[in-house]
């Protein structure tokens, strides 16, 4: 059995996407197991753009695809993600897509209050995608979440709106809000329920099969370890836990069936939202790396920030999460640059550090120390074998993967999903 779980090792948006659905087709099945549509992941094939935020990146290989428990998902989302995908020829159905049904729902509720406490702490702010995610693990970890498994008994749900609409009621009159309207929500929710339901199971069994029967699995993980809500740059992450080890929970697999652990890492850095970054550049270069790399949100749109690769950052989540391997993403973008930097080490009220340190005032206050490097003359957009890449670059791949201590099995050099380097494949550990 080689299983693969792919989790992004930074703060997010490192290309995550490509990776799974080049190695999907050599999958039998995608999960996800956490986040929602807060996440957003960008396949490119031949002259097709694939948006994904809620669905595994499996699916448009045709792939099994299965949402897992540990996944936060919003119905009427759901819902519009799968009619934009069907209508670029993505085929969707119980045969290949699946969710589970002890999955909780994001409610309009939901999205509300993230709204609410966004606007209220002005710039204070953590930036969120306004989904609703953070209220809606809230209210899973409270035991107040309506599921998918309720939408099939909407009539006996009085007793559970009762505890979540006491909550939020409370909530919203601070916020000198209205109550939640009752009436219009299990309207809402009889309307959707039918398109949901057709799809819910209790995935963990049909995994298990799958498992049983030889399959290889893709665990598919959203954000990255840097907005893990125990791992991360705290407050500023995220509400789930997004390191490998959610694999196994969300998914409703053992641990010893997530295998081999890919980390998927930016050959830079980059941040949307609010938050410490150590090596962020302000500056043109900053400019340049972001309009090189396009580094504008898939979901709402922003422009992300963008620094240097940060090593001591990298290490810190390849260990954290147990990484095996990485694929080194967007390598492309550093081409052209007279001269490139990694951060090494940080300084700290006169100490250096090799860590990054949990309290937010050390965080934000930490000193990039930098290794510079020449870059390279010719390009690696679009290349497909480490022959195909410049002396320079490759001495750069060398350098990152010594300084993170984790080896690298894929390299990406252009958002195409077959501009891959493989140089130690996951699935055959
Ligand atoms: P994810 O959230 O981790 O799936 O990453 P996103 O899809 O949000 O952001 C990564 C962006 O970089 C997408 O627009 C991808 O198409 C693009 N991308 C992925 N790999 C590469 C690469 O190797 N080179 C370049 N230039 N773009 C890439
Ligand atoms: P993918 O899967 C980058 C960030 C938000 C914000 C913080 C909390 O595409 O890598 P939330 O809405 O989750 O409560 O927001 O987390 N964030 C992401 N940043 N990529 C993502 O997903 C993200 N998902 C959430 O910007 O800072
Ligand atoms: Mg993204």
């Amino acid at each position: 059995m080689a299983n693969v779980t792919v989790i992004g090792a930074q703060w997010g948006d490192e290309g995550k996407g490509k990776i799974v659905d080049w190695l999907a087709s050599r999958a039998d099945a995608v999960v996800r197991f956490q986040g929602g549509h807060n996440a957003g992941h960008t396949l490119v094939v031949g002259e097709q753009v694939y948006k994904l935020s809620l669905l595994p990146s499996g699916i448009v290989t045709g792939t099994l695809s299965i949402i897992g428990n540990g996944v936060v998902l919003d119905p009427w989302h759901l819902k519009s993600e799968i009619a934009k995908l069907e209508s670029q020829g993505v085929v969707i159905n119980t045969s290949n897509f699946a969710i589970a049904d002890n999955c909780p729902l994001i409610l309009p509720l939901h999205r509300d209050l993230d709204g609410l406490r966004e606007q209220a702490a002005g710039a204070g702010k953590i930036g969120t995608t306004g989904r609703g995610i953070g209220p809606a693990y809230e209210d899973k970890v409270g035991r107040r979440a309506i599921r998918v498994c309720d939408l099939a008994h909407l009539d006996s749900l009085d007793a559970q709106l009762d505890r979540l609409c006491a909550h939020h009621d409370a909530l919203r009159a601070g916020f000198g809000q209205p109550p939640v309207d009752r009436e219009a929500l299990l309207t809402e929710l009889r309307e959707i329920a039918p398109f949901v339901l057709q799809y819910a199971e209790p995935s963990w069994k049909r995994l298990q099969t799958v498992r049983k029967a030889g399959a290889r699995i893709l665990f598919e993980g959203a954000q990255g370890v840097l907005l893990d809500v125990d791992h991360g740059t705290y407050p500023f992450v995220t509400s789930s836990n997004t390191v490998s080890g959610t694999a196994a929970s969300g998914s409703g697999l053992g641990p010893n069936a997530t295998g081999f652990v890919l980390g998927i890492v930016k050959a830079y850095t980059t941040r949307v939202g609010s938050g410490p970054f150590p090596t962020e550049l302000e500056d043109e270069t900053g400019q340049r790396l972001g309009e090189r790399g396009h580094e504008f949100g898939t979901v709402t749109g922003r422009k992300r920030r963008c620094g240097w690769f940060d090593a001591v950052l990298v290490r810190q989540s390849c260990a954290i999460s147990g990484v095996t391997g990485i694929a080194l993403t967007k390598l492309d973008v550093l081409d052209g640059f007279d001269k490139v930097r990694i951060c090494t080490g940080y300084r700290l009220g006169g100490k250096v550090l090799d860590y990054f340190p949990s309290h937010a005032a050390d965080q934000a206050g930490v000193e990039p120390i930098y290794e510079e490097m020449d870059g390279w003359n010719g390009t690696t957009a679009g290349a497909r074998s480490w022959a195909d890449l410049p002396a320079q670059a490759i001495k750069y791949i060398q350098r990152v993967q010594e300084l993170i201590e984790t080896p690298v099995a894929l390299v990406s050099t252009s958002p195409e999903r077959e501009d891959t380097i493989l140089v130690r494949d996951p699935f055959v550990d």
